[in-house]
Protein backbone atom coordinates (compact mmCIF):
# COMPACT_ATOMS: atom_id res chain seq x y z
CA UNK A 1 0.00 0.00 0.00
CA UNK A 2 1.46 3.44 -1.13
CA UNK A 3 2.63 5.90 1.94
CA UNK A 4 0.39 8.59 2.68
CA UNK A 5 1.44 12.04 2.39
CA UNK A 6 0.40 14.39 5.14
CA UNK A 7 -0.03 17.74 3.48
CA UNK A 8 1.31 20.96 4.46
CA UNK A 9 0.41 23.95 1.61
CA UNK A 10 2.20 26.58 1.04
CA UNK A 11 0.74 29.58 2.83
CA UNK A 12 2.10 32.19 0.20
CA UNK A 13 3.13 30.44 -2.97
CA UNK A 14 3.89 32.31 -5.56
CA UNK A 15 2.12 35.12 -6.82
CA UNK A 16 0.05 34.03 -10.55
CA UNK A 17 1.36 37.22 -12.55
CA UNK A 18 5.15 36.08 -11.26
CA UNK A 19 4.85 32.47 -11.91
CA UNK A 20 3.21 33.37 -15.33
CA UNK A 21 6.41 35.52 -16.29
CA UNK A 22 8.44 32.62 -15.20
CA UNK A 23 6.56 29.94 -17.11
CA UNK A 24 6.94 32.60 -20.59
CA UNK A 25 10.69 31.96 -20.55
CA UNK A 26 11.51 29.21 -17.78
CA UNK A 27 14.76 28.44 -18.65
CA UNK A 28 16.14 24.67 -17.25
CA UNK A 29 16.58 24.21 -13.50
CA UNK A 30 16.69 27.89 -13.03
CA UNK A 31 12.77 28.19 -11.16
CA UNK A 32 11.74 25.75 -8.45
CA UNK A 33 7.74 25.58 -7.70
CA UNK A 34 5.98 26.37 -4.24
CA UNK A 35 6.08 22.42 -2.85
CA UNK A 36 8.56 19.60 -2.13
CA UNK A 37 7.80 16.01 -1.29
CA UNK A 38 9.84 14.56 1.28
CA UNK A 39 10.47 10.78 3.19
CA UNK A 40 12.54 9.61 5.43
CA UNK A 41 14.46 6.22 5.69
CA UNK A 42 15.85 4.57 8.75
CA UNK A 43 17.13 1.18 9.23
CA UNK A 44 14.71 -0.09 12.32
CA UNK A 45 11.51 1.52 10.64
CA UNK A 46 11.97 1.45 7.10
CA UNK A 47 10.21 4.47 5.04
CA UNK A 48 7.94 6.57 6.69
CA UNK A 49 7.25 10.33 7.26
CA UNK A 50 5.91 11.41 3.67
CA UNK A 51 5.39 14.91 3.74
CA UNK A 52 4.29 17.87 1.26
CA UNK A 53 5.54 20.95 2.61
CA UNK A 54 6.23 24.34 1.28
CA UNK A 55 10.05 24.42 -0.60
CA UNK A 56 12.75 25.48 1.12
CA UNK A 57 15.70 25.03 2.45
CA UNK A 58 17.01 21.50 4.19
CA UNK A 59 18.27 21.47 7.59
CA UNK A 60 21.06 18.98 7.62
CA UNK A 61 23.93 17.93 9.65
CA UNK A 62 27.28 18.65 9.16
CA UNK A 63 28.51 15.31 9.41
CA UNK A 64 26.03 13.92 6.89
CA UNK A 65 27.32 11.38 4.97
CA UNK A 66 25.99 12.80 1.68
CA UNK A 67 28.45 15.82 2.24
CA UNK A 68 31.49 13.66 2.79
CA UNK A 69 30.52 10.75 1.08
CA UNK A 70 28.90 11.27 -1.17
CA UNK A 71 25.78 8.89 -0.98
CA UNK A 72 23.50 10.25 -3.47
CA UNK A 73 21.31 9.35 -6.18
CA UNK A 74 18.33 10.87 -8.39
CA UNK A 75 15.79 10.78 -11.63
CA UNK A 76 14.71 13.18 -13.87
CA UNK A 77 11.10 12.91 -15.92
CA UNK A 78 8.72 15.53 -17.29
CA UNK A 79 4.99 15.81 -16.99
CA UNK A 80 3.39 17.66 -19.61
CA UNK A 81 -0.17 18.80 -20.20
CA UNK A 82 -2.29 17.24 -22.30
CA UNK A 83 -5.10 19.35 -25.00
CA UNK A 84 -7.77 18.17 -22.15
CA UNK A 85 -6.05 19.72 -19.18
CA UNK A 86 -4.89 16.23 -17.85
CA UNK A 87 -1.28 15.96 -17.11
CA UNK A 88 0.78 13.03 -17.97
CA UNK A 89 3.96 11.71 -17.64
CA UNK A 90 6.73 9.03 -19.27
CA UNK A 91 7.32 5.45 -18.52
CA UNK A 92 7.95 6.60 -14.56
CA UNK A 93 8.02 2.81 -13.61
CA UNK A 94 10.88 2.78 -15.67
CA UNK A 95 12.36 5.41 -13.73
CA UNK A 96 11.45 3.81 -10.62
CA UNK A 97 13.83 0.84 -11.75
CA UNK A 98 16.44 2.57 -12.25
CA UNK A 99 16.17 4.83 -9.05
CA UNK A 100 16.31 1.16 -7.44
CA UNK A 101 19.00 -0.13 -9.68
CA UNK A 102 21.13 3.26 -8.52
CA UNK A 103 20.16 2.59 -4.80
CA UNK A 104 21.63 -1.24 -5.25
CA UNK A 105 24.57 0.17 -6.23
CA UNK A 106 24.90 2.65 -3.84
CA UNK A 107 23.84 0.91 -0.77
CA UNK A 108 20.56 2.67 -0.70
CA UNK A 109 17.40 1.59 0.29
CA UNK A 110 15.11 0.69 -2.52
CA UNK A 111 11.85 2.67 -2.73
CA UNK A 112 8.76 0.94 -3.97
CA UNK A 113 7.46 1.74 -7.47
CA UNK A 114 4.47 2.42 -6.62
CA UNK A 115 5.50 4.71 -4.08
CA UNK A 116 7.67 6.81 -6.28
CA UNK A 117 4.71 7.12 -9.01
CA UNK A 118 2.71 8.48 -5.82
CA UNK A 119 5.15 10.80 -5.01
CA UNK A 120 5.41 12.21 -8.11
CA UNK A 121 1.52 12.23 -8.42
CA UNK A 122 1.40 14.30 -5.16
CA UNK A 123 3.46 16.77 -5.81
CA UNK A 124 2.33 17.68 -9.24
CA UNK A 125 -1.09 17.52 -7.96
CA UNK A 126 -0.02 20.43 -5.39
CA UNK A 127 1.98 22.20 -7.79
CA UNK A 128 -0.32 21.66 -11.15
CA UNK A 129 -0.63 25.69 -11.77
CA UNK A 130 3.22 25.19 -12.75
CA UNK A 131 2.63 22.79 -15.49
CA UNK A 132 3.56 24.69 -18.65
CA UNK A 133 0.48 25.18 -20.97
CA UNK A 134 -0.83 22.47 -23.98
CA UNK A 135 0.67 23.68 -26.71
CA UNK A 136 2.83 25.96 -25.52
CA UNK A 137 6.03 25.46 -27.48
CA UNK A 138 8.44 22.24 -25.54
CA UNK A 139 7.40 23.04 -22.11
CA UNK A 140 6.83 21.10 -19.47
CA UNK A 141 7.35 20.38 -15.90
CA UNK A 142 10.91 18.64 -14.55
CA UNK A 143 10.66 16.47 -11.98
CA UNK A 144 14.09 15.67 -10.24
CA UNK A 145 13.48 12.89 -7.36
CA UNK A 146 16.48 12.23 -5.27
CA UNK A 147 17.84 10.34 -2.08
CA UNK A 148 21.02 10.89 -0.04
CA UNK A 149 22.12 9.60 3.20
CA UNK A 150 21.63 12.34 5.75
CA UNK A 151 22.77 10.10 9.14
CA UNK A 152 25.90 12.08 10.97
CA UNK A 153 28.46 9.99 11.26
CA UNK A 154 31.75 10.56 10.01
CA UNK A 155 32.98 6.92 10.00
CA UNK A 156 33.25 4.85 6.17
CA UNK A 157 29.57 2.66 6.14
CA UNK A 158 26.52 3.06 4.14
CA UNK A 159 24.12 6.03 6.04
CA UNK A 160 21.36 4.45 8.42
CA UNK A 161 19.38 7.13 7.79
CA UNK A 162 18.25 8.20 4.23
CA UNK A 163 15.78 11.01 3.16
CA UNK A 164 13.90 10.85 -0.11
CA UNK A 165 12.60 14.30 -1.61
CA UNK A 166 11.34 15.06 -5.24
CA UNK A 167 11.09 19.04 -6.25
CA UNK A 168 9.97 20.75 -9.41
CA UNK A 169 11.03 23.23 -12.28
CA UNK A 170 9.41 24.53 -14.88
CA UNK A 171 11.75 23.75 -17.72
CA UNK A 172 11.75 24.33 -21.45
CA UNK A 173 14.61 23.12 -24.02
CA UNK A 174 17.94 22.17 -22.41
CA UNK A 175 19.55 24.22 -25.01
CA UNK A 176 19.00 27.58 -25.52
CA UNK A 177 17.28 28.24 -28.48
CA UNK A 178 15.88 24.56 -29.56
CA UNK A 179 17.27 22.05 -30.90
CA UNK A 180 20.14 23.45 -33.02
CA UNK A 181 22.94 21.02 -33.28
CA UNK A 182 25.65 21.31 -30.68
CA UNK A 183 29.56 20.29 -30.94
CA UNK A 184 31.04 18.16 -29.36
CA UNK A 185 34.60 17.66 -27.79
CA UNK A 186 35.95 14.51 -27.45
CA UNK A 187 36.95 13.93 -23.65
CA UNK A 188 40.39 11.89 -23.90
CA UNK A 189 41.82 12.93 -20.85
CA UNK A 190 39.03 12.92 -18.25
CA UNK A 191 36.96 9.67 -18.06
CA UNK A 192 33.62 9.87 -16.39
CA UNK A 193 33.30 6.20 -15.41
CA UNK A 194 34.98 2.86 -15.42
CA UNK A 195 34.56 -0.72 -15.36
CA UNK A 196 33.14 -1.81 -11.85
CA UNK A 197 32.48 1.84 -10.90
CA UNK A 198 28.67 3.63 -10.78
CA UNK A 199 28.34 4.72 -14.07
CA UNK A 200 25.89 2.43 -14.57
CA UNK A 201 23.86 4.41 -11.42
CA UNK A 202 22.42 8.07 -11.86
CA UNK A 203 24.35 9.45 -8.72
CA UNK A 204 26.06 12.49 -8.34
CA UNK A 205 29.44 11.52 -8.04
CA UNK A 206 29.00 10.99 -11.94
CA UNK A 207 28.19 14.51 -12.82
CA UNK A 208 30.95 16.04 -11.04
CA UNK A 209 33.19 13.98 -12.40
CA UNK A 210 32.11 14.56 -15.58
CA UNK A 211 32.72 18.65 -15.44
CA UNK A 212 36.33 18.91 -16.47
CA UNK A 213 35.50 17.62 -19.00
CA UNK A 214 32.67 19.95 -20.10
CA UNK A 215 34.73 22.67 -19.05
CA UNK A 216 37.42 21.56 -21.50
CA UNK A 217 35.27 21.09 -23.93
CA UNK A 218 34.06 24.52 -23.59
CA UNK A 219 36.85 26.52 -23.46
CA UNK A 220 37.29 24.61 -27.23
CA UNK A 221 34.03 26.20 -28.16
CA UNK A 222 32.18 23.20 -27.45
CA UNK A 223 28.48 22.66 -26.54
CA UNK A 224 29.01 19.22 -24.73
CA UNK A 225 31.64 16.41 -24.03
CA UNK A 226 31.42 12.63 -25.35
CA UNK A 227 33.38 10.35 -22.60
CA UNK A 228 35.22 7.24 -23.68
CA UNK A 229 35.77 3.90 -22.03
CA UNK A 230 38.03 4.73 -19.67
CA UNK A 231 40.25 1.46 -20.28
CA UNK A 232 40.99 2.13 -23.95
CA UNK A 233 40.09 5.62 -24.63
CA UNK A 234 38.73 4.62 -28.34
CA UNK A 235 35.15 4.14 -27.54
CA UNK A 236 32.30 5.84 -27.86
CA UNK A 237 30.24 6.11 -24.31
CA UNK A 238 27.88 8.80 -23.71
CA UNK A 239 27.63 12.62 -22.94
CA UNK A 240 27.57 13.80 -19.42
CA UNK A 241 23.56 14.01 -19.27
CA UNK A 242 22.82 12.21 -22.69
CA UNK A 243 23.48 9.10 -24.75
CA UNK A 244 24.06 8.48 -28.17
CA UNK A 245 22.70 7.54 -31.37
CA UNK A 246 24.34 6.66 -34.99
CA UNK A 247 21.69 6.67 -38.21
CA UNK A 248 23.77 4.52 -40.42
CA UNK A 249 23.79 4.46 -43.93
CA UNK A 250 23.56 0.24 -44.33
CA UNK A 251 20.16 0.80 -41.77
CA UNK A 252 20.80 0.39 -38.57
CA UNK A 253 20.47 2.27 -35.40
CA UNK A 254 23.23 2.18 -33.37
CA UNK A 255 24.02 2.98 -29.65
CA UNK A 256 26.71 2.21 -27.86
CA UNK A 257 25.93 -0.75 -26.04
CA UNK A 258 25.14 -1.44 -21.69
CA UNK A 259 28.88 -2.28 -20.42
CA UNK A 260 27.85 -1.12 -17.14
CA UNK A 261 29.99 2.43 -17.68
CA UNK A 262 27.12 4.28 -19.32
CA UNK A 263 23.80 5.50 -18.26
CA UNK A 264 20.53 3.26 -19.46
CA UNK A 265 18.38 6.00 -20.53
CA UNK A 266 14.76 5.52 -20.35
CA UNK A 267 14.82 7.97 -23.89
CA UNK A 268 17.85 5.35 -25.43
CA UNK A 269 15.40 2.62 -24.68
CA UNK A 270 12.66 4.27 -26.10
CA UNK A 271 14.68 5.23 -29.56
CA UNK A 272 15.64 1.21 -29.93
CA UNK A 273 12.15 0.64 -28.99
CA UNK A 274 10.68 2.82 -32.27
CA UNK A 275 13.37 2.31 -34.33
CA UNK A 276 11.28 -0.23 -36.59
CA UNK A 277 9.00 2.94 -37.20
CA UNK A 278 11.77 4.42 -39.27
CA UNK A 279 12.39 1.66 -41.27
CA UNK A 280 15.95 0.79 -38.86
CA UNK A 281 17.29 -2.14 -37.42
CA UNK A 282 18.67 -1.07 -33.52
CA UNK A 283 21.92 -2.46 -32.80
CA UNK A 284 23.89 -2.03 -29.27
CA UNK A 285 27.40 -2.63 -29.79
CA UNK A 286 30.94 -1.19 -29.20
CA UNK A 287 31.30 2.03 -31.05
CA UNK A 288 34.65 3.02 -32.00
CA UNK A 289 35.46 6.50 -31.53
CA UNK A 290 37.54 6.45 -35.04
CA UNK A 291 34.24 4.92 -36.74
CA UNK A 292 32.34 7.79 -35.75
CA UNK A 293 35.45 10.51 -36.88
CA UNK A 294 35.33 8.14 -40.41
CA UNK A 295 31.88 7.58 -40.51
CA UNK A 296 30.90 11.29 -40.69
CA UNK A 297 33.02 12.03 -43.74
CA UNK A 298 33.13 8.64 -45.76
CA UNK A 299 29.07 9.01 -45.54
CA UNK A 300 28.54 5.90 -43.30
CA UNK A 301 27.00 7.93 -40.73
CA UNK A 302 24.36 9.87 -41.53
CA UNK A 303 23.22 11.45 -38.64
CA UNK A 304 24.69 11.48 -35.15
CA UNK A 305 22.06 12.81 -31.77
CA UNK A 306 22.21 12.91 -28.43
CA UNK A 307 19.16 11.73 -26.12
CA UNK A 308 17.93 11.92 -23.17
CA UNK A 309 14.74 13.19 -20.43
CA UNK A 310 15.89 16.94 -20.44
CA UNK A 311 17.23 16.90 -24.18
CA UNK A 312 14.73 14.60 -26.06
CA UNK A 313 16.67 14.57 -28.88
CA UNK A 314 19.43 17.10 -29.58
CA UNK A 315 21.40 16.86 -32.90
CA UNK A 316 25.11 16.41 -32.81
CA UNK A 317 27.01 18.18 -35.49
CA UNK A 318 30.58 18.86 -35.42
CA UNK A 319 32.97 16.60 -33.16
CA UNK A 320 36.31 18.14 -32.10
CA UNK A 321 39.60 16.78 -30.30
CA UNK A 322 42.77 18.28 -29.62
CA UNK A 323 44.10 18.81 -32.96
CA UNK A 324 41.45 17.83 -35.12
CA UNK A 325 37.86 17.72 -35.83
CA UNK A 326 34.76 16.22 -38.01
CA UNK A 327 32.21 17.60 -40.21
CA UNK A 328 28.79 17.72 -39.38
CA UNK A 329 26.32 15.78 -40.90
CA UNK A 330 22.94 17.85 -39.42
CA UNK A 331 22.09 20.61 -41.69
CA UNK A 332 20.88 23.50 -39.79
CA UNK A 333 18.11 21.50 -37.40
CA UNK A 334 19.65 18.12 -37.89
CA UNK A 335 18.62 14.98 -40.24
CA UNK A 336 15.38 13.45 -40.90
CA UNK A 337 15.48 10.71 -38.62
CA UNK A 338 17.08 13.38 -35.70
CA UNK A 339 14.11 15.37 -36.37
CA UNK A 340 11.40 12.27 -37.01
CA UNK A 341 12.37 10.70 -34.37
CA UNK A 342 11.75 13.70 -31.68
CA UNK A 343 8.53 14.73 -33.10
CA UNK A 344 7.78 11.16 -32.71
CA UNK A 345 8.20 11.13 -29.16
CA UNK A 346 7.67 15.14 -28.15
CA UNK A 347 4.42 14.47 -29.99
CA UNK A 348 3.47 11.54 -27.65
CA UNK A 349 4.78 12.67 -24.28
CA UNK A 350 2.87 16.10 -25.60
CA UNK A 351 -0.30 13.66 -25.91
CA UNK A 352 -0.51 15.29 -29.64
CA UNK A 353 -0.27 11.67 -31.14
CA UNK A 354 -1.69 8.18 -29.76
CA UNK A 355 0.07 6.80 -27.32
CA UNK A 356 0.38 3.20 -29.05
CA UNK A 357 3.12 1.62 -26.71
CA UNK A 358 0.92 2.46 -23.19
CA UNK A 359 3.95 4.97 -21.86
CA UNK A 360 2.11 7.48 -20.85
CA UNK A 361 0.72 7.58 -16.94
CA UNK A 362 -1.64 10.42 -16.15
CA UNK A 363 -0.65 12.18 -12.69
CA UNK A 364 -3.39 14.60 -12.52
N1 LIG B 1 23.06 9.58 -19.66
C1 LIG B 1 23.23 10.36 -18.57
C2 LIG B 1 24.57 10.42 -17.95
C3 LIG B 1 22.12 11.08 -18.06
O1 LIG B 1 22.25 11.86 -17.00
C4 LIG B 1 20.88 10.98 -18.70
C5 LIG B 1 19.73 11.74 -18.21
O2 LIG B 1 19.00 11.30 -17.40
C6 LIG B 1 20.76 10.13 -19.81
C7 LIG B 1 21.87 9.46 -20.26
C8 LIG B 1 19.45 9.93 -20.47
O3 LIG B 1 18.58 9.20 -19.66
P1 LIG B 1 17.01 9.39 -19.75
O4 LIG B 1 16.67 9.18 -21.19
O5 LIG B 1 16.45 8.35 -18.87
O6 LIG B 1 16.72 10.77 -19.32
C1 LIG C 1 18.04 14.45 -17.46
O1 LIG C 1 17.93 14.45 -18.68
O2 LIG C 1 17.09 14.23 -16.69
C2 LIG C 1 19.33 14.67 -16.85
O3 LIG C 1 19.58 14.09 -15.85
C3 LIG C 1 20.22 15.65 -17.38
C4 LIG C 1 20.61 16.57 -16.26
C5 LIG C 1 21.92 16.13 -15.70
C6 LIG C 1 20.55 18.00 -16.62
Amino acid sequence: MPLTTVRTPHPSPLAVDEREVILAAPGFGQHMTDHMLTMEWSQESGWSDASLQPYGPIQLDPAASVLHYAQEIFEGLKAYRHEDGSVWTFRPEKNAERLNASARRMVLPELPAEDFVESLRVLVEADEAWVPAFGDGEKSLYLRPFMFGSAAFLGLRPSTRVRYSVIASPAESIFVGGPKPITLWISEGYARAGAGGTGAAKCGGNYASALAGQIEGSANGCDQAVFLDSATHTKVDELGGMNVFFVMRDGTLVTPELTGTILPGITRMSVLELAHEFGLRPVERAVPIQEWRDGVVSSEVLEVFACGTAAIITPIGELRWAGGSAPSTAGEFGGEVTRGMRERLLSMQQGRSEDTYGWMTRLV
